[in-house]
């Protein structure tokens, strides 16, 4: 099968399209021809070696991890998927291998695709969409008639959030670069916050701050809440999980694999409550050099790289 693949850590000039063996799924797992994938910052986060605490040292390795496709054969104990279904997934943060004609997954990483949502538009869904709703409902546990804001809500992530914290009856603040305001209020901000010209925002007004962006400082997001509200940041580095198991108001979140939330996430597409934005569609032939062009981009709110594989 044909897949991006690299030899060594580094930088954008690593990546090719190789061939490899067709995988076999193990237990629990399933192999799913992919007719789409979309692109994360942590695939060239991975494949600079800025993750290689967890993604380990073995070469060649794979790109990718959000996919949407049909199901080729399923593994010892998969009891949820058969061969045929349309679903949507990640594959494992150290395995990667979405940019390919074929992936492995788990089980628990899958989701069934509503009919009503594309391949290309499911592809986009499982780690924004994951991340996104957990960090909102779970890390963030948002009430309805709660506050949040929401720092970066045009992003990949930051979108979702603003849908899912909207359909919770929550009022949403967001900040976004200034000209993309109207963006921001069309999606349901309500007070919209340009982050480069008033990087400050109001202090002791809201529930859950939700930093998308990985920007703000931990006292300006700490004066941002109200007494006993959550810091919510998905842009963890050492410090910031050090910090996040002191008590107090600060979590780093990592977005956890969980098919009952990922169904949850594909169904409210399916019903149009999350859509998310394609910026640019490509086969997996042209992917590389749009690859780089989305890392090299000086802004990424314009939406998602998807990856057509036919
Ligand atoms: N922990 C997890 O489980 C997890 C899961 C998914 C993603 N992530 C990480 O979370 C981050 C966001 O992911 P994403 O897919 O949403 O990325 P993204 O699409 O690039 O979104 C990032 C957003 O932050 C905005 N931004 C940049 N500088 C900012 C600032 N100073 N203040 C406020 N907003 C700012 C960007 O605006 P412009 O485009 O205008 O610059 C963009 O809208 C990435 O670092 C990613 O690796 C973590």
């Amino acid at each position: 099968m044909k897949r991006l693949e690299y030899h060594r850590y580094g930088g954008p000039d690593v990546l090719a399209l190789g061939d490899a063996d067709t995988p076999t799924p193990g237990r629990g797992q399933v192999l799913v021809r992919v007719r789409a994938a979309a692109a994360n910052a942590m695939d060239w986060k991975i494949r600079r070696g800025e993750m290689r605490t967890m993604t380990g040292r073995r070469f060649p390795r794979s790109v990718g991890h959000d996919f949407a496709g049909i199901i080729e054969q399923v593994g010892e104990g998969v009891t949820r998927l058969e061969v045929g279904d349309e679903v949507l997934g990640a594959a494992r943060l150290r395995q990667a291998g979405a940019f390919a004609e074929l992936v492995i997954a788990d089980e628990q990483s899958v989701a069934h695709k509503p009919d009503a949502v594309s391949f290309a538009q499911a592809a986009t869904l499982p780690v924004i969409g994951l991340t996104a709703y957990q960090a909102v409902t779970k890390a963030g546990r948002l009430q309805p008639g709660q506050d949040i804001f929401i720092n970066g809500c045009l992003g990949g992530v930051g979108r979702v959030a603003v849908q899912v914290a909207t359909g919770a009856g929550a009022s949403v603040t967001g900040s976004c670069r200034s000209g993309s305001e109207a963006d921001a209020r069309q999606l349901g901000v309500d007070t919209v916050i340009a982050f480069d010209l008033d990087p400050v925002p109001p202090t002791g007004r809201f529930d859950v701050v939700f930093d998308t962006a990985g920007t703000l400082p931990f006292v300006t997001a700490r004066r941002m809440l109200k007494p006993g509200g959550r810091i919510i940041d998905i842009v963890p580095s050492a410090a910031k999980f050090a910090r996040s198991i002191l008590p107090g108001p600060y979590t780093a979140f990592m977005g956890r694999p969980d098919s009952n939330d990922l169904q949850h996430v594909a169904d409210a597409a399916g019903r149009g409550e999350i859509t998310t934005r394609i910026s640019r569609t490509v086969t997996l032939a042209d992917a590389i050099p749009a690859l780089i062009d989305l890392e090299n981009a000086p802004t990424s709110s314009g939406g998602k790289l998807v990856i057509i594989i036919d």
